[in-house]
């Protein structure tokens, strides 16, 4: 399969939301990280993520929509998931909620839950796609399962070049790391991301949980696999003195072969660190060497950085 390279002009954009309605897999790009996209309601092209990812089938998808309302045929909503979506959409929260009785969501999607994961992005080409594809697009992070999720059109093509049919290159991704994942039923954060616990509490004025991990073995949120957007090399955390064997990336002044941001701005290192991670890898196995990096923030979305560091850490299994 050859996979086009196509831009964010209105004619690509128009072309790949066709490739998308018809049962094919378009890559885009969020806020947080390239999304690898199938119609949500196509159970075949939904199948076919799975394959082109190695991703396991009990790991269910996030579908995307332009707008909260183009849910309402599958998800039902409570009155704090919606003051949420006000609050945050578009934007990088992902909302857990029941599935509606009736609704069309392929099996694939959803892995045999009985809630659904939706996310409106905020970029205007995923928009415009979304948009233009007319139905809900189910998309995980564009990367083969288990490794460094994508933040560039260049990372998605060194992933899954030719085993999807199209990449929409927009550009690199803001944010740089996925999506928070908050089930408003359980008032639990299930995965870690840019919009923290304090940001939801004050939106909900409820207290809200974290997943705490020690359920590895039938996650709800697979993302919480332990060992989770590894690198190939062995890396360790919160290194203040690399060896003379270790690719070293540090947070703030450049004193490593890397640094997570210059200015030590949690925010930039988080935008950075999937494609410092993927360069350091690259040169951690060109001189057989492994990785260490530096101490990180842990407020805000530092624990974020930290959570995947630490998974990137995990011995793999
Ligand atoms: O930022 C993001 O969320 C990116 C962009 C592309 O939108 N997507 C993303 O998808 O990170 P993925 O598949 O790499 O991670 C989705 C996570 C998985 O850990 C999955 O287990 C969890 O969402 N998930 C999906 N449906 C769920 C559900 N019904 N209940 C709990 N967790 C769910
Ligand atoms: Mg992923």
């Amino acid at each position: 399969m050859k996979t086009h390279r196509l831009t964010a002009s209105a004619s690509d954009i128009a072309r790949a939301g066709d490739l998308l309605k018809s049962g094919h897999l378009v890559a885009f790009r969020t806020e947080t990280v390239y999304g690898l996209g199938a119609n949500a309601y196509d159970q075949n092209a939904v199948t076919s993520i799975y394959t082109a990812k190695g991703r396991p089938s009990f790991n269910p998808l996030i579908v995307h929509v332009p707008h909260a309302q183009d849910s309402r045929d599958f998800a039902t909503w409570s009155d704090e998931a919606r003051a949420l979506a006000d609050a945050f959409w578009p934007g990088p929260l992902t909302l857990v909620l029941p599935l509606t009785g009736q609704h069309s969501i392929a099996p694939a999607v959803l892995a045999g839950n009985t809630t659904i994961a939706v996310r409106v992005p905020q970029t205007a080409s995923a928009q415009a796609l979304l948009h233009a594809a007319g139905c809900p697009v189910a998309a995980p992070s564009a990367n083969r399962s288990g490794h460094i999720s994508p933040t560039t059109a260049d990372h998605v093509m060194d992933e899954l070049n030719g085993r999807i049919d199209a990449i929409v290159d927009d550009g690199p991704c803001g944010v740089g790391i996925e999506s928070t994942i908050y089930d408003p039923a359980q008032r639990m954060i299930l995965r870690h991301g840019s919009i923290t616990a304090e940001q939801i509490e004050q939106v909900t004025g409820q207290p809200v949980s974290c997943y705490d991990g020690s359920n590895d073995h039938s996650p709800s949120a697979p993302g919480q696999l332990s060992s989770h957007y590894a690198p190939s090399a062995p890396l360790r955390l919160n290194v203040v003195e690399p060896t003379e064997t270790e690719v070293f990336i540090s947070y703030g002044a450049h004193h490593g072969d890397f640094t997570l941001s210059e200015t030590e701005t949690p925010e930039e290192a988080a935008a950075n660190l999937y494609a410092v991670l993927r360069r350091a890898d690259a040169l951690a196995f060109e001189h057989g060497k492994s990785i260490a990096v530096a101490p990180v923030p842990t407020e805000g979305i530092g624990r974020a950085l930290n959570d995947r560091l630490t998974r990137a850490a995990a011995p793999k299994s």
